[in-house]
């Protein structure tokens, strides 16, 4: 979907999106999904895409007062609902763009994409930005309460995002490569969709690619990583107060302003 006509689609149905999209029954399946986005108490957690917010209050739940929550959107009415969910002091609703991530690099433990990969304009560097705001060994998910034909059904009744699909499980893996993400696994399944995977560390020990182009090789994750290796994104192991928030006004790294 071009940029802009995202941001009119969404912005129009931000004031009822929730109560719509999320009747009881979904919610309870919702409330299902969530525990395989594997979220531990004192994590410092990403929402992209968070849309009115619907994943907060789950996810607060999950990290604890130990754990430090950032939710992001490019649509502002969206961002107003999210806004009133209650939240932990040191939590972040805004409004932003996921091409163009206002918040330093390697800060996030998990970073959660739900029902929102397909409406990226451009996914791969979708992919690059969260890979950037990940720490070494954090973990992405791109979920979905559809497998990715339902998804793709689903949103053919809608004009506006008839051509927002879910790349193919192939197209998926090279994004995730591209982007120096290792994908874990996709699940695929009635009713859900699940695509995980982890921040590459770089062994220092270089190869050939496919393509004969010499790069740094990686693998999946590192030993004893975990949420809260620097102390910096979260409150410390005794107590110790939060550290800096991971955003910071000013120039975005890649250029934008936040
Ligand atoms: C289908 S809604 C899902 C919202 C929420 N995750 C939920 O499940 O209720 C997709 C969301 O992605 C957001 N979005 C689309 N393009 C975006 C972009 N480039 N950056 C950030 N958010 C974007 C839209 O504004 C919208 O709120």
């Amino acid at each position: 979907m071009a940029m802009a006509d995202a941001v009119a689609f969404f912005e129009e149905r931000a004031a009822d999106w929730e109560q719509t999209c999320y009747p009881d029954p979904v919610r309870r399946r919702l409330e299902a999904l969530i525990v395989e986005f594997d979220v531990q108490p004192r994590a410092c957690v990403l929402d992209v895409g968070t849309g009115p917010g619907v994943l907060l209050p789950y996810l607060r739940q999950r990290v604890g007062a130990g754990g430090r929550i950032c939710a992001f959107d490019l649509a502002f009415n969206m961002v107003r609902q999210a806004a009133n969910k209650a939240l932990a002091p040191q939590d972040g609703v805004m409004q932003a763009d996921v091409h163009c991530l206002p918040f330093q690099s390697g800060v996030f433990d998990r970073i959660v994409c739900f029902a929102a990969f397909p409406h990226f304009a451009q996914p791969a560097l979708a992919l690059q930005e969260m890979r950037r705001v990940l720490s070494p060994g954090g973990r992405v998910v791109i979920a979905h309460l559809m497998s990715r034909a339902e998804l793709a059904r689903h949103h053919g009744t809608h004009a506006s995002v008839a051509r927002d699909v879910l790349p193919s499980h192939a197209k998926m893996r090279l994004l995730f490569e591209a982007a120096g993400l290792v994908l874990d696994s996709i699940e695929d399944l009635p009713g859900r969709y699940l695509a995980k995977g982890t921040h590459a560390v770089e062994t220092g020990v270089s190869g050939l690619d496919r393509n004969g182009v010499r790069s740094a090789r990686t693998q999946s994750s590192v030993p004893g990583a975990g949420p809260h290796r620097t102390g910096l994104r979260a409150a410390g192991e005794k107590g110790r107060p939060f550290g800096p928030l991971p955003w910071q006004p000013g120039p975005a790294p890649c250029g934008g302003r936040v």
